[in-house]
């Protein structure tokens, strides 16, 4: 039986890394997607040396020459996951965000998943029941100060997310988006430092959800959701 397929965004460290690793775990093979070839080559290697299968690409997913090259390179392949995971954050007013970094924020977290997911849907037709999963972020449900451009790409995703469903949806392609609340990654660590990590989503929680909704049988899907910590007390 020909194993099943997925290419995970942003694998080489946080989210993406335990989506990775848990799907390596249920026997997908794996194609971990990043910036940093050492991060995700680390990763690969251990998935190999616990019985997986992964192989990786170094790639930058808001480059769209880059993003062409890797979609050319698996024509012809059948894909059954695509998890946009990769992202970046920005913390700052407005006034005090320049054209720049909102530009940035709006391709790595919005621009790129659109053009990842239009360039791999041959793929995931060759599938026989295929998912898109989109992350997302609680920004897109609860509305916080200094973030505004990522609020605006992640809520963009949420309705490129809906909207893709719906397109798809004849063809039993499902998309969905799984939106969580402050996680305990490098980037929560970089955002936050010395955040009580304990109060966090873990990335392992995330990787089960995005493993279960991968599960679902053909034509069955679920609504967008949040994946919340009771235990984080958001910050005055
Ligand atoms: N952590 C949180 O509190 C939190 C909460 C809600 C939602 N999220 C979302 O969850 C997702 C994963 O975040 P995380 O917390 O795991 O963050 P992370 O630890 O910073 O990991 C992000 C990964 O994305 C990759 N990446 C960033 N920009 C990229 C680009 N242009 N091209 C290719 N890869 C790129 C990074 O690669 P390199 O390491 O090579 O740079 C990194 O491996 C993001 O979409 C984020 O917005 C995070």
């Amino acid at each position: 039986m020909t194993k099943r397929q997925a290419v995970i965004t942003g694998a080489g460290q946080g989210t993406g890394r335990a989506i990775a690793l848990r799907f390596a775990a249920a026997g997908i093979k794996t194609i971990l997607v990043g910036r940093t070839e050492s991060k995700l080559r680390a990763v690969a290697e251990e998935i190999a040396a616990s019985g997986g299968e992964a192989s990786f690409q170094a790639l930058d997913v808001t480059d769209d020459g880059a993003v062409a090259a890797f979609g050319a390179a698996l024509e012809g392949e059948a894909l059954d996951i695509l998890v946009n995971c990769a992202g970046d954050w920005l913390i700052a007013l407005m006034e005090d965000t320049s054209d720049e970094q909102l530009d940035h924020i709006l391709r790595v977290n919005l621009r790129a998943p659109y053009i990842l997911s239009r360039t791999l849907l041959p793929n995931l037709r060759r599938s026989d029941n295929a998912s898109i999963i989109n992350i997302g972020s609680i920004v897109t449900s609860i509305s916080v100060p200094t973030v505004t451009a990522y609020t605006a790409a992640k809520v963009g995703l949420k309705g490129l997310t809906g909207s893709l469903a719906a397109e798809l949806r004849s063809e039993r392609i499902r998309v969905v988006m799984i939106s969580p609340g402050p996680a305990d990654t490098p980037m929560r660590e970089a955002a936050s430092p010395g955040i009580d990590k304990a109060a966090l989503v873990q990335p392992e929680t995330i990787a089960e959800m995005a493993h279960t909704v991968a599960s679902l049988p053909r034509g069955i899907t679920t609504g967008d959701f949040t994946l919340h910590s009771m235990l984080f007390e958001a910050p005055d």
